[in-house]
């Protein structure tokens, strides 16, 4: 039996599972910074790198516990190398690194956005490549074709924000709090999606990618017009953004004979009505749909392990003198889309 040891530092959350080359997973713990965050309403990258630094030693040790293992009995060590906060990154691969050597095991240097892409066959294991991804998290929002571990095609982007960083943003003007998703989600149930007229960027056109600064702006007049409670704000601002992706995701799904089966990854995956949604949008072209359970959609240990196993399967394994890298996109070959920032 392989056992691979994850390791996650790059935003806010420290995590540390122990997972099988067979997809069993042994443990995994999790250590969130939402507190020390929240005063600023965001993550501040320098407390962040410091928390991890305190963190992560003790969630390798509990996780180990857990499992009743030792680190004797890990075979291989899998952490994040980025993309992400440069300083959280370094605390998580430079403590891969030291127990990599330490031990005598194999190095995977794991990149964050892929495993997020992988953990679907994590939580599904008859999941075949290749498959269409929209990963959509607080920095990437991304249509994929997922050939296979270290294999992808960027069919779009997002030329401004994530759609993560939209409803953190719209969170924070409406004043629900930090995390922003969870909080506009549930201020949403109590909203009617069809109150606000929003814009839906890009809609409809032949453009392949993603926009939501339009939105967020829109957002912003209709908050400050006074004419509307933040509850309907919420709910139509979460509607026009589940149009978007489902308007793009059909797109790209007409774009991709042979696929296996539509899946989603990412913290916005925790969403029910991005779920629901993207459920009956699969069921129109005749696939499957997959999305991980909602502890996997938002960034934990399991599913860097995870992608560290399907990694080392594939022959992958990496140097101690790799970098850490603030920037790494899945599809170096991609295009850059017209008008896009320097985000991955
Ligand atoms: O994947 P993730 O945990 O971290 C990144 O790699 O970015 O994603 C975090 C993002 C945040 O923007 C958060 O607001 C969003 O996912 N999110 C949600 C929900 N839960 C988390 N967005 C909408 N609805 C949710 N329930
Ligand atoms: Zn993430």
């Amino acid at each position: 039996m392989t056992i691979i040891l994850g390791l996650e530092s790059s935003c806010d959350e420290t995590a540390a599972a122990l997972v099988t080359a067979e997809g069993k997973i042994l443990a995994h713990r999790l250590a969130t910074q939402e507190d020390a965050h929240r005063p600023y309403g965001g993550v501040v990258p320098e407390i962040a790198a410091r928390a991890h630094v305190e963190a992560l030693a003790p969630l390798v040790e509990a996780a180990l516990a857990d499992a009743e293992l030792t680190l004797g009995d890990v075979d291989v060590i899998a952490a994040t190398a980025g993309p992400g906060l440069i300083g959280g990154v370094m605390v998580g691969l430079v403590t891969g690194k030291a127990l990599a050597h330490a031990a005598g095991k194999p190095l995977v240097a794991v990149n964050h956005l892929e495993g997020h892409a992988l953990s679907p066959r994590l939580a599904d294991p008859s999941l075949q490549f290749p498959y269409l991804l929209l990963l959509v998290s607080g920095g990437h929002c991304q249509l994929l074709h997922v050939r296979g571990p270290g294999d992808y095609a960027r069919l779009a982007t997002t030329i401004d924000d994530a759609a993560g960083e939209a409803f953190d943003k719209t969170a924070k003007l409406l004043g629900l709090g930090f995390p922003g998703g969870p909080a506009v989600e549930k201020a949403a149930a109590k909203g009617n999606p069809r109150a606000v007229p929003l814009p839906r960027p890009l809609l409809g056109t032949d453009d392949p990618h993603f926009s939501f600064a339009g939105l967020k702006s829109a957002v912003m007049r209709a908050a400050q017009s006074g004419q509307y409670n933040s509850e309907d704000i919420a709910a139509s601002f979460q509607q026009a953004v589940v149009d978007c992706l489902i308007d793009r995701t059909r797109r790209a799904l007409k774009a991709s004979p042979g696929i296996t089966a539509l899946v989603v990854a990412g913290g916005v995956a925790a969403n029910q009505a991005v779920r629901g949604a993207l459920t009956a949008l699969a069921g129109e072209f005749d696939l499957p749909f997959v999305a991980p359970p909602l502890w996997l959609c938002t960034d934990n240990a399991a599913m860097i392990a995870w992608a560290g196993a399907e990694r080392y399967a594939a022959g992958l394994v990496d140097d101690l003198s790799i970098p850490a890298r603030p920037r790494w996109p899945l599809d170096p070959d991609a295009e850059k889309a017209r008008g896009a920032g320097v985000k991955a």
